[in-house]
């Protein structure tokens, strides 16, 4: 038998090519496997500034940083005019922006209305909890002062120590550069729910479970301590409400079972619900949670540059990035996907609606009953058919993408919501008319203003306190934070004129 010698040598050249070329891809992927386990490491002392990371990670880094490139607020008191009336009385009545990129996350909480104007460290509204899921500071000064010390006061105590936005060292070890989470109540939690810790989850699930530090429901559970100086003190902690089960009734059952209130009230003097943004939970719920897909999947999809892959950082909409988000798994055309997301928003969005108007004028309904005479005790089914529901309908939209997450899930919670609200409602009518009010109607809440008088909302009065508390004390926090070489000022330096809901 004649071998073709040159097809053989020519083939033998051509596969040695391909898989030299395939080892040199290999072997710099495996060089960057080796430099990120053996990594020079970031120093702990600087690791809460993500330059410290770029030299080593350049393009997690220059990825991280395009989160700066969804700067748009979308005022959400202003799509969703019943908003200020479900939450009057409380800070999100004041505003409430859609989420944007993690680069903003930082400044965002001290730009919104709800954390007020603090003159010094002792002043304003909210906890130093409100902190928490916005900077890898967040972290540092719990390892330093002690997690109880860090839960108490206020939260303008912290504003010259909490100043990166979330960053590397919220997500890796600064010297392996491993997934880790150093938010100890996420285990705790996890413990609570009869679940695996953050250390002994899986890799598929720890690449969701770094977004769970923060994506999740929460409350502030009020902790008496005393400090090594023998001084008494209140901490809020920030706790996950998992001991039921990772569900809306799970957690509903939580609140009711320790009579926990987020607060009373404003128009109905109902005692309140307020849902954060259960993203983790909802998500585990879905297709994509319950087939173990992990939020890295879509989220931080594997992106080439030259022979290099790497998890891209710039974690945003998928819809953006369909062809490496869902493609990798998914055979029918992006537009036919993207179709089929879209349908589920406007099915969601109907319901969605349906609900908040209901709960809005059964809160005003309630206010129109109290005046005409009715008790707390002939109200109290109403209330209690108001706070469930309006906790159904919160856990349904909070975290906002739920709806794609977990389309079921997230309808069957609004469908409850809406039919707890219309109980409430039928009940009103015949409450009403039992003290002499027949056909009333819920005044207009068809616009922010509107809606915002309604709910007492100060606004003026709001924006010029913290336009004064942006001129002077946040920017002697930077100062102060920059002089004790924890900011780097460059890092900032476009976050002074990114736009709020009150500035346009
Ligand atoms: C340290 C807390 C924290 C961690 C950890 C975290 N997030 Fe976020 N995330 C936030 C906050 C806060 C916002 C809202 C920022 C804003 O609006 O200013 C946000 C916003 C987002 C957005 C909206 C971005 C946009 O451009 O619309 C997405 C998507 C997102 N996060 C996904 C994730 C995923 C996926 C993970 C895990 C890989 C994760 N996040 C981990 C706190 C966190
Ligand atoms: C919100 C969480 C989060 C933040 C913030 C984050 N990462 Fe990651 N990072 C991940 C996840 C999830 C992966 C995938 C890890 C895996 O599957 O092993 C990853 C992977 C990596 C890898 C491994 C190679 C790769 O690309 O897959 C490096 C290196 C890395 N990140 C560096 C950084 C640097 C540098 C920063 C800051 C600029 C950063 N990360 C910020 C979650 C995060
Ligand atoms: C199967 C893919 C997929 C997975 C897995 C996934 N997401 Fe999403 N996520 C999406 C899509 C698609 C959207 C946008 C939906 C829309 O707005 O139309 C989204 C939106 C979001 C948003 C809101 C962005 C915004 O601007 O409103 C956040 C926050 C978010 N996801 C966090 C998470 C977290 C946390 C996890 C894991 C617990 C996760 N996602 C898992 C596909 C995914
Ligand atoms: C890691 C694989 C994976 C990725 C990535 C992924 N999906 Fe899926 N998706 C699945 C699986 C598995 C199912 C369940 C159906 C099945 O088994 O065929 C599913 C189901 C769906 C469904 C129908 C189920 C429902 O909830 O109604 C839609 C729509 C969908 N995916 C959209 C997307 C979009 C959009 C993206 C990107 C943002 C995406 N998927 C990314 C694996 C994936």
């Amino acid at each position: 038998m004649k071998v073709n010698y040159k097809v053989l040598f020519g083939g033998s050249i051509l596969a040695i090519g391909v898989m030299a070329l395939m080892a040199s891809s290999v072997n710099e992927r495996e060089a960057e496997r080796i430099a990120l386990a053996t990594s020079p490491s970031v120093p702990a002392s600087q690791q809460h500034k993500s330059e410290e990371w770029a030299k080593y990670y350049p393009r997690q880094y220059s990825s991280w940083k395009s989160t700066k490139e969804n700067e748009k607020i979308d005022d959400m008191l202003k799509e969703k005019s019943q908003l200020p009336i479900l939450w009057a009385g409380y800070g999100f009545s004041k505003d409430y922006n859609a989420p944007r990129g993690h680069y903003y996350a930082l400044q965002d909480n001290v730009n919104t209305l709800r954390t007020g104007a603090p003159e010094d460290g002792e002043t304003g509204p909210m906890p130093t909890a409100c902190w928490t899921c916005k900077s890898p500071d967040v972290p540092r000064i719990i390892e330093r002062d002690g997690e109880l010390e860090y839960f108490t006061g206020k939260w303008a105590k912290y504003g010259n120590e909490i100043v990166n936005s979330i960053g590397c060292a919220d997500c890796h070890k600064n010297d392996t550069g491993e997934l880790n989470v150093r938010r100890p109540f996420l285990d705790r939690a996890l413990v609570s729910a009869g679940l695996p810790k953050f250390e002994d989850s899986t890799h598929q699930e720890k690449r969701s479970l770094v977004c769970a530090q923060c994506h999740v429901e929460y409350y502030f559970q009020k902790t008496e301590w005393t400090d090594n100086n023998g001084t008494k003190k209140t901490a809020k902690v920030v706790t996950l409400p998992w001991a039921n089960g990772l569900t809306a009734e799970g957690a509903e059952k939580y609140y009711d079972d320790m009579g926990f209130k987020d607060w009373t009230h404003k128009i109905s003097k109902t005692p309140m619900l307020k849902t954060q943004h259960p993203g983790y939970e909802l998500f585990k719920t879905g297709i994509h949670g319950q087939k173990g897909v992990s939020c890295a999947d879509c989220h931080m999809p594997y992106t080439q540059e030259g022979s290099v892959k790497y998890s891209d950082h710039q974690l945003q909409n998928p819809l953006n990035t369909m062809d490496r988000s869902c493609m990798p798994c998914h055979r029918e055309s992006e537009t036919k996907l993207r179709g089929i997301v879209l349908q589920k928003y406007q099915r969601k969005d109907q319901l969605h609606e349906l609900a908040m108007d209901n709960l809005a004028k059964a809160h005003l309904e309630t206010a129109k009953a109290m005046e005409v005479g009715a008790t707390d005790e002939e109200l109290k089914g109403v209330r209690a058919d108001i706070r469930s529901g309006q906790w159904k309908w919160d856990y349904a939209v909070a975290s906002h993408p739920a709806f794609f997450h977990a389309p079921e899930e997230t309808l069957r919670l609004l469908a409850v919501a809406n039919e707890s609200a219309m109980k409430a409602r039928l009940a009103l009518v015949g409450i009403l008319a039992k003290h002499g009010t027949m056909d009333y109607s819920a005044p207009d809440f068809s616009n922010k203003s509107k809606a915002q008088a309604l709910a007492g909302v100060p606004l003026e009065k709001l924006v010029a306190a913290k336009k004064e508390f942006k001129a002077t004390l946040e920017k002697e926090w930077y100062k102060q934070a920059v002089s004790n070489r924890n900011l780097n000022m460059e890092s900032r330096k476009d976050l002074d004129t990114t736009p709020t809901s009150y500035s346009k």
